[in-house]
């Protein structure tokens, strides 16, 4: 595998010194992505969150500056996320802030604990996401949110090319697979150059 290649593989799955740089690279090239989806959110203090695919554990920290007294989860399947997430917010960690290792498809949470659950540039690595999104349904409070945000929206992207088992959703898409999730209330967000920001309400009724 070429280093480049072998480089960018590690935003599906960061991992060693590679994992590290890219996890370091993404905690600030995804703020302004992260802060312009999270602008959609009507943000309520005592919230309690969950980002799944937190990474490097930026939007954990963005997350917690946005609901006073919030208690604020995060998920990844990457050991090297996970480590680098519990560094960065090491000052709040297990008080307000709690990680763990895992997987979208199968999350290690109770049903209806979150009022907000965000996924930021990372749906594109979830295995059979109409699953993922009835796991993140399953957690979610009635009435809870779900917010997702990709920057990659062309199928046959460059990025597509060069990280191994990453599908691009168009816009369309995502707010498709959202909807036939059972999600209702669903917007979609746009901004050029390709942000997207589909954000769907758990029915009040669901369970
Ligand atoms: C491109 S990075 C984005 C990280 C972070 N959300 C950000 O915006 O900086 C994608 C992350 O999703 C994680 N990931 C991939 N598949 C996952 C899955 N099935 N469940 C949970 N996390 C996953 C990866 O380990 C990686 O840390």
């Amino acid at each position: 595998m070429g280093l480049l290649k072998s480089f960018f593989t590690n935003c599906a799955h960061p991992r060693g010194r590679m994992g590290r740089a890219m996890l370091r690279f993404m905690n600030f090239g995804h703020a302004p992505l992260t802060n312009w989806g999270l602008d959609f959110v009507d943000f309520q203090p005592g919230w309690t969150m969950l980002d799944i695919g937190c990474g490097g554990g930026a939007t954990l920290k963005r997350l917690l500056g946005r609901s006073n007294e919030a208690l604020v989860y995060g998920i990844d399947i990457s050991q090297e996320s996970v480590a680098k997430a519990r560094k960065v917010n090491a000052d709040v960690l297990d008080k307000q802030v709690f990680i763990s290792q895992g997987s979208a498809e199968n999350l290690p949470y109770g049903d209806e604990k979150f009022d907000l659950v965000t996924a930021v540039e990372t749906v594109y690595f979830w295995p059979n996401l109409p699953h993922c999104l009835q796991e993140v349904r399953r957690v979610l409070k009635p009435g809870g949110k779900c917010a997702v945000m990709v920057e990659v929206v062309e199928a046959d992207s460059v990025w597509t090319k060069v990280v191994d088992g990453m599908t691009a959703y168009s816009p369309e898409q995502l707010k498709k697979l959202i909807d036939d999730a059972g999600f209702v209330d669903t917007e979609l967000h746009r901004k050029k150059p390709s942000y997207a920001a589909v954000i769907g309400v758990n029915p009040p009724s669901s369970h």
